[in-house]
């Protein structure tokens, strides 16, 4: 069925009540398994045979501020295993990693199989944008399950996923499901989800972890392609928030755990911890760049990167933080995305004290939007 959609051979009608009934009836697991071989299928299989190492992935559900790809990468290639990720652009309210390494001068996101093999090879990690023959039956399905109000459901979403992954040829695969207001799943179900991930992905002969991270707030402070990526480079650098700090040590803990780099997650985010204190995975990450045509000077000099006007928000009155609005915090900072220095930084996170004409926020960008935007902000932010 699946394979007939794709070809054309299967009218959206008849595509459209075979979701409409997983939507509604659900699925057990030897179905989603079929269904998601079906899908990675669908399309090319890449293989990663030729490249020596382990090979890993990476996937996130979506989350704001969520740089960790960025970070992830390099960590976890300097340790010795190979990084290998396939990656989208923004979902919803939520940025793609595609398109915060695009802001990046000169970086280039289309690589050929080829570069990207012998990139893979050579500096032991490449990230480019997922190609249109990777699992298009995902794509498709995507856009429909959209369109008629199906996105919310275990068994589409473990499929749409974990169909990518496995065409993406990796030996470990590490999700990052996102729980909380921010993300896209109610919490409840994200416990249900990350189970169905790991047994899917499992059942298709991948070693997987799967974390289950919060989204109340933004991760870190700042949101927006440019601004995450200086936020990127100055947690490797030493300078990191403790909540980025929190999810990228224990995400590169599983992936040196399950590449078998050490015996345990605990172990795994020691060797993380040391390889981020000794610079390697800074050192690692400028070869990146360097390999995907990106100035690797960047990691020691921002002035190479994009810069746009700052307003400040500031509190009409003292109080604790005690909510910010991260769905519609990430929808304002695409509206300031048409600069690619556009987006947020946080000045203040979650129960953190705040004096009136204290600065909330600092909003980057270009007119007429900025002031759109810091009028939208006022409303985001509960004291
Ligand atoms: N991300 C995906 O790739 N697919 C889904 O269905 C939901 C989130």
């Amino acid at each position: 069925m699946v394979h007939s959609y794709v070809k054309g051979e299967i009218r959206e009608g008849e595509m459209s009540a075979f979701l409409m009934t997983i939507f509604l009836k659900g699925m057990n697991r030897e179905e989603v398994y079929h269904l998601t071989l079906a899908m990675a299928r669908s399309g090319e299989m890449l293989d990663l045979s030729k490249v020596e190492g382990i090979k890993v992935d990476k996937h996130s559900t979506g989350g704001v501020g969520d740089k960790v790809t960025l970070i992830f990468a390099p960590l976890v290639a300097s340790g010795g295993l190979v990084v290998s990720k396939l990656s989208g652009r923004a979902l919803g309210h939520t940025g793609g990693t595609v398109d915060k390494l695009e802001s990046i001068p000169g970086f280039r996101v289309s690589l050929s199989k080829e570069e990207y093999l012998s990139q893979l090879k050579r500096v032991g990690i490449a990230v480019s944008s997922q190609t249109e023959e990777l699992a298009p039956a995902d794509k498709l399905i995507y856009s429909l399950r959209d369109r008629i109000s199906c996105v919310e459901s275990i068994p589409l979403i473990v499929s749409s996923i974990m169909s990518k992954k496995i065409a993406g040829g990796a030996d470990v695969i590490v999700i990052d499901v996102k729980s909380g207001k921010g993300a896209f799943l109610r919490a409840e179900r994200a416990k249900e989800l990350a189970e169905e991930l790991l047994a899917i992905g499992e059942m298709a002969g991948k070693r997987v972890a799967v974390e289950i991270t919060p989204m109340d707030q933004p991760l870190g402070y700042a949101v927006g392609r440019i601004l995450e990526v200086k936020e990127a480079i100055n947690f490797l650098r030493g300078e990191g928030p403790k909540d980025l700090e929190e999810v990228c040590v224990s995400l590169a803990g599983l992936a040196f755990w399950k590449g078998g780099i050490c015996n345990s997650k605990e172990e795994g985010e020691e060797v993380g911890r040391k390889l981020l204190r000794s610079g390697k995975a800074l050192e690692k990450f400028a070869q990146w760049m360097e390999a995907q045509g990106a100035n690797p000077r960047i990691v020691e000099d921002f002035s190479l990167l994009p810069t746009a006007e700052c307003k400040p928000l500031t509190a009409q009155r003292e109080g604790i933080l005690i909510d910010i609005d991260c769905k519609r915090l990430g929808e304002i900072s695409h509206l300031l995305d048409v600069h690619p220095a556009g987006g947020i930084v946080l000045r203040k996170k979650l129960g953190d004290r705040v004096e009136k004409g204290e600065e909330l926020a600092l909003l980057y960008g270009e007119q007429p939007y900025l002031d759109e935007a810091l009028e939208s902000l006022k409303s985001v932010f509960s004291l």
